[in-house]
């Protein structure tokens, strides 16, 4: 009997549980529990963490869990290596639906960082109006430049002050467009925009639009995991499924 634990909290992981519903699988759809209002899924699902990689792997066993989806973001890299330990613990499959990382295209100002420390590094020591598109973690480390003007989008109001001195939050949620979103770096007279590199459709308009401006990215890469099986595509993770049903796991 195959019991997949799919774990959320992007766009990439909704599509993957369309897919899995559409095919009437026995899944369980994971969220961290990071925003209000999480988009509703059609599949049973829990909210919170599970305790760190012996949580996960207790969790996994109880519930029967035959096969993981590690369907986070390519930033979250905690969950990823819970997900790599508490499979090899409880010998449970995984596979990570992991989109391709963005490629500069001709016209891109790209200014590549390894984290979020290189990125404050790469900032002008001018004072500048910088649109931070990195959600609302990791925003403190900005306040080493207070000189600066910061832009940020988040999906929920901020419950507690900004930890930056001069910041101001808009409130929206992908998948954004080029139009919108060369608007709100024209409305807010960006010069500079701080991204990660994710990849995938929902979050590449301000990138497209940044390019269209002629505006500086300082693109922070993506955190390395230990290595693991890797699907690019929703498809392949379901012929990764049909696959192993087929050899009985
Ligand atoms: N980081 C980003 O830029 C970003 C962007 C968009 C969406 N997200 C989504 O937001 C969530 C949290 O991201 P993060 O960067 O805080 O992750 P993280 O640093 O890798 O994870 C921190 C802790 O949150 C819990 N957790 C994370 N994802 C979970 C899930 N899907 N189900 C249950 N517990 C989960 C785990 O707690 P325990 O150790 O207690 O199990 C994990 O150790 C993820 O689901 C991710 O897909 C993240």
């Amino acid at each position: 009997m195959t019991r997949i634990l799919l774990l959320g909290g992007t766009g990439e992981a909704s599509q993957m549980a369309r897919a899995l519903a559409e095919r009437g699988a026995d899944a369980i759809y994971s969220y961290a529990g990071r925003t209000e209002k999480p988009v509703a899924q059609p599949l049973p699902t829990r909210v919170g963490g599970f305790g760190g990689p012996a949580g996960l792997a207790e969790w996994i066993r109880a519930h029967g869990i035959t096969h993981v989806i590690d369907a986070t973001h390519p930033f979250a890299a905690r969950i990823s290596r819970n997900a790599i330990a508490a499979c090899a613990a409880t010998g449970a499959e995984l596979i990570a639906l992991e989109r391709a990382p963005w490629v500069a295209r001709a016209g891109d100002r790209w200014i590549h960082v390894p984290d979020i420390d290189g990125a404050v590094a790469a900032l002008p020591e001018s004072p500048a109006r910088v649109f931070l598109a990195i959600g609302r973690q990791n925003l403190a480390p900005f306040a080493a430049r207070p000189q600066h003007h910061y832009l940020l989008r988040l999906v929920d109001e901020p419950s507690a002050p900004l930890p930056l001195p001069r910041a101001k939050a808009v409130i929206a949620r992908g998948p954004f467009t080029i139009e919108g979103d060369m608007a709100l770096l024209r409305d807010h007279r960006i010069g500079w925009i701080v991204a990660k590199n994710a990849g995938g459709a929902g979050a590449r308009a301000k990138l497209d639009a940044a390019r269209a401006l002629g505006l500086p990215v300082v693109m922070i890469d993506r955190p390395a995991l230990p290595p693991r099986p890797v699907a690019r595509s929703i498809a392949e993770v379901m012929d990764w499924l049909a696959h192993s049903a087929r050899l009985g796991v």
